[in-house]
């Protein structure tokens, strides 16, 4: 497709809010969360943070340059700057990581779904009654219920990707996000009162130094960044190829990183002072929003509304960054093989769901197939991309922008003439990054 039919974002609104509803997802509410809980809290939230600005922003916005410049997606973006060498293969790796990411993906936000209809129906209490750690487990077994709330998912996010870039995904992303929003700010202002507030602000927010001392500390902190701000996938250079020229990009990439963060945060206020309130264990791993949180709502006092108001903003989260895993694919595939918009989301769509259906199974009838350290389907999924061929990818992209693409092209595409901010950013993609990366990546590696 010439560079001059290509599809772009109505206003620089809609870009940030499509991106910022790419970056918000179930990795703010639902995995934050568990990961803080497991990794100390506020001294996790220390780290976290230095990843972010050190780590995350900097490749943010060297993954919106890529894609703007080229005016390509993320496949099409490597080769097109450095067609002779090795490199140009490197795009094709965000684009196999985004669709391993969305086939497990629709698996969890299909379970959001079905604990929406609970609380909108008001039919939590056969789950109470069955306990609801065992109600839980009893519906990601059964061999057929949670995958058609995947198809559900599935269904949903091809029918955003089909209506393309402006009318499809930033329209959605501009109806939802501000909902998002809003939502969110209830149930922080809801939170307030709850007995165990205070509890809840100090786990997340007082730093436990000791916690420091533990490397997975640090491991959990950027690969949590990687996957939050939905970097190392082909979604922001994607994103950015839809970017018009004259827009400038550091300062999106500062606001994104911030509202990222700020939104993983805030979701953590409104859940540990829940999860405080009733005496539960906020290290309760994955199983926090899905046991936890339900059990909080079921005692709460008008926990019906607050459970679905929970699960509503869940919903909306997953279904605006599963768009975006799914856009990647199908901007790859209309340019690779000129197919349509529709036949791309349709096929793709059909075939990421297809690869999830077995993540699903491995939680019922397939729970005998494990690897990785006993680890079931979805988890070794989710660790092979999260934990390994995201910051691989993501070293390989800062080694890209650092050390192979001309330093004065990068910076010019980076919208940061030679001013200290430019230096920074060269400096990080150059060293920083791609050193920070690698240490976590090697201690991965060793610890499993
Ligand atoms: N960033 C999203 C989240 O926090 C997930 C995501 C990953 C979205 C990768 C796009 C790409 O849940």
């Amino acid at each position: 497709m010439a560079a001059h039919m290509r599809e772009r974002w109505g206003s620089g609104r809609g870009f940030l809010l499509a991106t910022l509803g790419s970056a918000v997802g179930l990795g703010n509410v639902w995995r934050f969360s568990y990961v803080a809980g497991e990794n100390g809290g506020g001294a996790f939230l220390l780290v976290y943070l230095v990843m972010v600005f050190l780590v995350g922003v900097p490749l943010l916005l060297g993954e919106f340059a890529l894609g703007r410049s080229t005016q390509r997606e993320s496949a099409a973006a490597f080769e097109t700057l450095a067609p002779a060498s090795r490199w140009r293969h490197l795009g094709l790796l965000g684009v196999i990581v985004a669709g391993l990411i969305l086939a497990y993906y629709a698996v969890i936000a299909g379970w959001v779904l079905k604990y929406l209809s609970l609380h909108l129906m008001g039919s939590t209490q056969e789950f109470a009654a069955a306990g609801f750690a065992n109600a839980f487990r009893g519906f990601i077994a059964h061999p057929l219920e949670p995958i058609a709330w995947q198809f559900t998912v599935m269904a949903l996010t091809v029918a955003v990707v089909t209506g393309g870039v402006e009318r499809g995904i930033e329209a959605v992303s501009k109806l939802l996000m501000p909902a998002l929003g809003l939502l969110l700010l209830a149930l922080a202002i809801h939170s307030v009162t709850l007995p165990g507030f205070w509890q809840g602000v100090a786990f997340l927010l007082q730093p436990d130094w000791r916690a420091l001392t533990r490397p997975q500390v640090y491991l959990a902190a950027l690969g949590q960044a990687f996957f939050s701000m939905g970097l190392a996938m082909g979604v922001m250079v994607t994103y950015g190829s839809y970017v018009a020229p004259q827009r400038r990009l550091p300062r999106a990439a500062v606001t994104i990183a911030i509202g990222d963060t700020l939104f993983a945060i805030v979701a953590g206020l409104v859940i540990f002072p829940a999860v405080f309130s009733f005496g539960l264990d906020p290290a309760q791993g994955p199983a926090l929003a899905f046991v936890v949180l339900p059990e909080v709502f079921a005692q709460m006092k008008g926990g019906a509304w607050v459970g679905a108001a929970f699960f509503v903003l869940l919903a909306i989260a997953a279904l605006t960054s599963a768009v975006s895993l799914l856009e990647v694919a199908v901007a790859f595939a209309m340019h690779r093989f000129g197919w349509s918009r529709k036949r791309a989301s349709l096929g793709l769509g059909a075939l990421i769901f297809v690869l999830g259906v077995p993540a699903s199974l491995g939680f019922g009838p397939w729970a005998g197939l494990t690897g990785i350290g006993g680890r079931g389907i979805l988890d070794v999924m989710d660790f092979v991309a999260a934990n390994i061929l995201l910051p691989l990818n993501g070293l390989l992209i800062a080694v890209f922008l650092g050390w192979v693409w001309r330093r004065r092209d990068a910076l010019a595409a980076c919208d940061l003439p030679s001013s200290r901010l430019g230096r920074f950013w060269y400096f990080s993609v150059r060293y920083t990054v791609p050193l920070l990366v690698a240490v976590v990546l090697v201690r991965s590696a060793w610890t499993g």
